[in-house]
């Protein structure tokens, strides 16, 4: 009778032998034990991707490319976050003759900005980005910049979009 414990932990699942007993051929009955959950992570997959479809006033990224989670709202722009955790967000602005300013509001608060200036005939594109951690039920949209929005039109065509994305890291 051998009396041995081997003792072999991997991720969260402890897996032990005890009770060895050797055999009159030489080898050993060995009973194994495995406690533990196995390891099944499962990971959600939270993004959103949106465009403006035509030249506009607003700040609506009015279709809806991908929306996992759907924590995205085409009509009003505005990402409701449906799980706490870690996010990129990535904005994109393009217009013409513009000297113009826009924030990414994180639950009312300003968290990140972008400016973009286009002499008069040009058009250009600028674009943001912010990790944040956000927690589940706040809002993300894009808006004017509150103090200085300045002038010009947003362009939208097969040339450019302006877009609107965002995504769980973990
Ligand atoms: C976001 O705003 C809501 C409503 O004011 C508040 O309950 C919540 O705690 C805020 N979350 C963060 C992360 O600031
Ligand atoms: C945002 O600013 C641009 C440029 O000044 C303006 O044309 C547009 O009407 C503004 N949009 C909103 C929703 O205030």
């Amino acid at each position: 009778m051998l009396t041995s414990v081997i003792l072999v932990c991997f991720a969260n699942i402890y897996v032990y032998a005890e009770n060895s007993c050797q055999r009159k051929d030489g080898g050993y009955d060995v009973t194994i034990n495995v406690r533990g959950q196995p390891s099944k992570e499962i990971r959600e997959v939270i993004a959103f991707h949106a465009y403006i479809s035509k030249d506009a006033d607003r700040l609506v990224f009015d279709v809806t490319k991908a929306n996992q989670g759907n924590g995205y709202n085409s009509n009003t722009g505005v990402f409701t976050c449906p799980k706490t955790g870690m996010y990129v967000f990535v904005w994109v602005i393009r217009m013409v003759t513009a000297e113009h300013s826009t924030e990414l509001m994180i639950n009312n608060s300003v968290f990140g900005s972008t400016f973009l200036r286009a002499k008069k005939g040009d058009d250009g594109s600028v674009s943001g980005t912010a990790i944040a951690h956000v927690s589940k039920g706040d809002t993300v949209y894009v808006r004017n910049h509150s103090a200085y929005a300045g002038d010009g039109r947003i362009l939208s065509n097969l040339h450019g979009k302006p877009t609107f994305s965002g995504w769980l890291l973990q």
